[in-house]
């Protein structure tokens, strides 16, 4: 069972790929569809995710999908599963399993994650449907006097626990402590909230017993707020985000896949190229959401007759993304080779 768990966790990044988040819950993709004025139906939201799914040539770029729980459910027009469909292209089927981030008690301005309770009858449930891998968001929030120590723990504690049930069950865990860039702070405090969040998410994973080996890290970089007056450019952030990442995150983790967090796509693009310029003994990889799928969504438009362009759109951006993985992108070639 724990060769497995390694087996899949390195084959996911293996050859600079990367991973799909596209786990967007109903009220998120509803969201997205609205931004191209698209109903979000049960079949819209099928039609999208098998776009998706089924984009030639995809499968060189992404080494793991992970979907909501009504997507896992969901098959191709001809009635395949989407997970059948995705491992049979080599493609590791993942489920997003935790429920969402609520107010914490007692801690005003700051969420805990929820949806430990039941989880072990799910996570079962969700490796009969051909998951292989799942997903467990923490939120970290920059504030005023936050984020509190109360906070970083309560999260690092679900997230160990969460991960530990996920190994038991025979699915590699992705650990994802979010420290969310929409506030005003400058990268240096990003690199000090960030180095807090790994120090307390690794102390909790190792006293639960969790076997890095056999788990995968989702992380934001170190990146300035949206709001900063400051934008850090791309070599700070690799510089910052490698450092941080040297000090609290264990060499046996086999890969960290970053998430993008609100950058733009190019944006995610090159600060992932210049932080594997910088290296470190992990492969760094993506586990994008928003930056891979932003210009794919607004291609397709809701029209069939746009799948294949859109479907083209978002093989390139994948594409970009694992360049950038191997630190071989740049803005020259992402012209180049524009659809
Ligand atoms: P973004 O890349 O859009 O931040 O989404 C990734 C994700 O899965 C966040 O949980």
């Amino acid at each position: 069972m724990a060769q497995e768990l390694y087996d899949t966790a390195r084959a996911i990044v293996a050859d600079h790929r990367g991973i799909l988040a596209a786990d967007e819950s109903t009220g998120t993709i509803k969201k997205r569809f609205d931004a191209i004025g698209l109903d979000s139906t049960e079949d819209n939201r099928r039609h999208y995710r098998q776009l998706l799914f089924t984009a030639p040539d995809m499968e060189n770029s992404i080494g793991g999908v992970i979907m909501y729980d009504e997507t896992i459910r969901q098959a191709t027009d001809d009635g395949t599963p989407f997970a059948e469909v995705l491992a049979s292209k080599g493609v590791v089927p993942g489920i997003k399993v935790d429920t969402g981030a609520q107010d914490q008690a007692g801690f005003p301005g700051e969420k805990i994650t929820e949806g430990l309770d039941g989880l072990r009858g799910r996570l079962e449930e969700y490796r009969e449907l051909g998951a292989r891998f799942a997903k467990w968001r923490a939120v970290i929030t920059i504030g005023d006097g936050i984020p509190s120590v109360g906070c970083i723990r309560a999260n690092a504690h679900a997230l160990a626990r969460y991960a530990a049930l996920c190994q038991e069950a025979g699915i590699v865990p992705i650990v994802e402590p979010e420290v969310l860039m929409d506030a005003d702070n400058t990268i240096e405090r990003c690199f000090d909230v960030t180095s807090r969040t790994l120090k307390w998410t690794f102390h909790e994973l190792l006293v639960q017993r969790v076997d890095l080996r056999g788990a995968l890290l989702k992380p934001n970089m170190v990146i300035s707020g949206k709001g900063c007056s400051e934008q850090a450019p791309a070599s700070r952030i690799a510089e910052l985000t490698v450092e941080c990442f040297l000090t609290h995150v264990p060499a046996a983790i086999p890969g960290i896949v970053f998430l993008s967090g609100g950058q733009s796509e190019v944006e995610a693009t090159d600060n992932l190229n210049a932080i594997n310029q910088v290296g470190g003994p992990w492969p760094l990889s993506f586990s994008y959401g928003r930056a891979l799928q932003q210009a794919a969504l607004a291609t397709w438009n809701g029209d069939a007759a746009n799948v294949e362009s859109a479907q083209a759109v978002f093989a390139h951006r994948a594409r970009m993304n694992a360049l950038a993985a191997a630190g071989e992108w740049s803005a020259e070639l992402e012209e180049q080779v524009a659809v």
